[in-house]
Parts: structure tokens; sequence; C-alpha cells
């Protein structure tokens, strides 16, 4: 299929210049999104996404987002895309601004994509040699000032992987590019709490939630950034058994990670566990 995209109430071809040159968004990276999965030609999880847009508009000082002016664009473009689009994508910037960082009182800016997706059903992660500040004006808000993701991705995939693994300043797990991690460790599925600087993924919040109605052991705890050493093969030849690590995100869904740097590592019972659970789980309701 092909891109879908809608500006401001106007459908535009893909390759349109749509924006004004001296939008906040582009000049500046002043600007929110959200990224949802699609199904059927519905988008998942909305509700939970407008809200986190909500959240990072207020957590960004920009105003509301127009939610029904949105959900309007949305199921426009949903409609124009068909049966076929995988990902949607919201982005609301401060609109029309300044050429440095202050801001005026600009008109936001909407723009909603639909488009394909062919998420793999497993991850080969790398460590990225950058830290997350998670003490940043932005941590853990959805900007569309993501360059630090685009430098760390096309690192990861320069070294054959296909999603970058980060720790934070004070050297703990926190995330991934576009995924929060889970680690498998002591029996349970780990994944670092917010104030390690991640991103509050609905992914991430849906798993716990259902995990917790399953009985499966998904929990939030701080980990050490070097806990995933004990992934790989050690000198002695072996990896530490019952450990795992994975990969959760909207679109790839949970992704067991299948390489850590290159090198093997087994996707583990529990991150399997969690796979079939949020596909069961997500097939059962479209907005959780
Ligand atoms: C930095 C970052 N962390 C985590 C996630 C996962 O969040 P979600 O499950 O809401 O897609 C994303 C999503 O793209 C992200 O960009």
């Amino acid at each position: 299929m092909s891109i879908v995209v809608w500006v401001d109430g106007s459908f535009v071809e893909p390759r349109e210049r749509a924006l004004s040159a001296l939008d906040h968004g582009v000049t500046v990276g002043d600007g929110i999104f959200e990224t949802c999965a699609v199904y059927g030609g519905q988008a998942f999880a909305l509700t939970r996404h407008l809200r986190r847009l909500g959240r990072s508009a207020a957590g960004m000082g920009l105003p509301a987002p127009d939610e029904a002016r949105i959900r309007d664009g949305v199921a426009q473009v949903l409609a124009a895309a068909g049966e076929s689009a995988g990902r949607l994508r919201i982005t609301v910037t401060g609109g029309f601004g300044p050429m440095g960082s202050g801001r005026d009182d600009g008109e936001e800016t909407i723009v909603i994509a639909a488009g394909p997706a062919s998420p793999g059903p497993t991850s080969r992660a790398v460590r990225s040699p950058w830290v997350r500040n998670e003490r940043s004006a932005v941590a853990g808000l959805k900007t569309t000032s993501y360059a630090e993701n685009v430098v760390a991705l096309a690192d990861a995939v320069a070294r054959g992987g296909d999603e970058a693994i980060l720790a934070n300043t004070v050297g703990d797990l926190c995330e991934g590019t576009g995924a929060n991690v889970l680690v498998e460790v002591g029996g349970e599925l780990v994944t670092p709490p917010l104030s390690s600087g991640c991103l509050a993924g609905i992914t991430r919040e849906l798993l716990l939630e259902w995990a917790a109605e399953d009985g499966l052991p998904v929990r939030e705890a701080t980990l050490p950034f070097s806990v995933l050493d004990r992934l790989v093969p050690g000198p002695d030849g072996g990896a530490s058994s019952g450990l795992g690590l994975a990969l959760a995100g909207s679109v790839r869904n949970i992704q067991p990670v299948v390489s850590l740097d290159g090198v093997a590592v087994r996707a583990g019972e529990l991150s399997l566990a969690a796979r079939e659970l949020f596909d069961r789980r997500r097939r059962e309701h479209m907005d959780p």
C-alpha cells in the first residue's frame, strides 16, 4: 500500500511540501507524536495514545491537542488507507514559529499519516554507546526531537542490528530508540521504571496490566545496564541460563531478542510467553 497523509484537514501527496518552512516542528523539533499499530483498518489503543499525546503536550508546554479534530483526521486517513495499513502516525507541532527556540503563539499543525508495517517476530539488538538523559527537560515525552534516536538506530543498523539499547546517565538500563525493554531474570520479566527516563510505552503498560491478570511474572524494577553482559557468552563459554531480553513497542508488540551485538542469544521462555499473551489479548479489544 502507499502512504496516506493528511495535514490540517486536507489530504496531500506523501512527497508534497505541505508545512510552513518555519513550522517550529521542522526548525527545532518543537512537536509531539504518537505511533499506533493498525489492524483491519482500525488504530489499536487509540485512546491511550491520545492520552499520552496530551501528556506530552503538557510536558512540552504546548496547548492541549484538539482531540476531536485528531480523531476525525484519524478516521479519514484510515478510511482512505484501507485494510492493509499497519501503522498510523499522529504528529502535532507548535506550528509556524520564530527561527530560534523561542515560541510565539503559532497555531498547532496536525499531521496524520498511515502506511504499511511488517514487524518481525524477533529483534536483533545492539548496545548503544550513547545514553538517555533521565533528567532531560523532555525525558519521558514523545517529542519530535528524535535526532538522538535517529543516530543511535543508524549506529545499531550499521552494526547489523534493528534496535539500539540505551543506558541512562547513571548506568541503569533504560530503553531502545523506539521500544521499551524487558529483561528475563530470576524467573521474572523486569522492565525499567519510568524514573529511568524511558517513555511510558503503551505496549509496556498493557503488558504489565495483562500479565498481572494472567499470572505472568512481569514487573518494573531498576536494573544495571551491565545485566546485559550476562546474556552473551562469557570467557567460560556459556551465557547465564534463564536470562533473556525482549522489546515492547507499538507495531512490533513484544519481540524476543535473538541477537545482542551480533552474538546469538536465546529467546527466553517468558519473552515468548509475553509475546503470545500480548498477541492474544490485543485481539480481544481494539481500544483497551
Ligand atoms: C523512545 C521510545 N520508547 C518506547 C517506545 C514504545 O512505546 P509504545 O509501546 O507506546 O509504542 C517508543 C515508541 O515508539 C519510543 O519511541
